[in-house]
């Protein structure tokens, strides 16, 4: 199986542009977020509700959509969920 690399589809799809790995840019840090859902059971279904939505986030005092993930399958979304739980 080839390895999905997560990083670069991430900032494909622009994702880095508010996310850093282990700083606070206009969303949290990949890092912060693995803390938050470490010991959350249904960390993997939020996780996957948020990138398939477009839920309402607060960016700057304004809210916006946020970004859905194009996952061109549902391993590639797994994949970027599983690598951000691993930081
Ligand atoms: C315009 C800036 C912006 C872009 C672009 C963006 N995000 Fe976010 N993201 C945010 C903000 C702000 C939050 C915090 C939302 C909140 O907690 O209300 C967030 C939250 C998240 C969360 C955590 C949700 C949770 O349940 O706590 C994940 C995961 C995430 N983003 C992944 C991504 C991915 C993957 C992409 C690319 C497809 C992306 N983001 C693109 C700003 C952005």
């Amino acid at each position: 199986m080839a390895a999905i690399n997560v990083q670069k589809m991430l900032k494909k799809q622009g994702c880095l542009k508010c996310h850093a790995i282990s700083h606070q840019k206009d969303g949290p840090s990949i890092k912060k977020l693995a803390a938050k859902y470490r010991d959350d059971l249904e960390a993997t279904v939020k996780l996957r509700t948020h990138l398939t939505s477009s839920p309402e986030i607060g960016v700057e005092g304004k809210v916006e959509k946020h970004k859905q993930f194009e996952p061109k399958s549902t391993t590639d979304l797994d994949a970027v969920i599983r690598w951000i739980r691993s930081h």
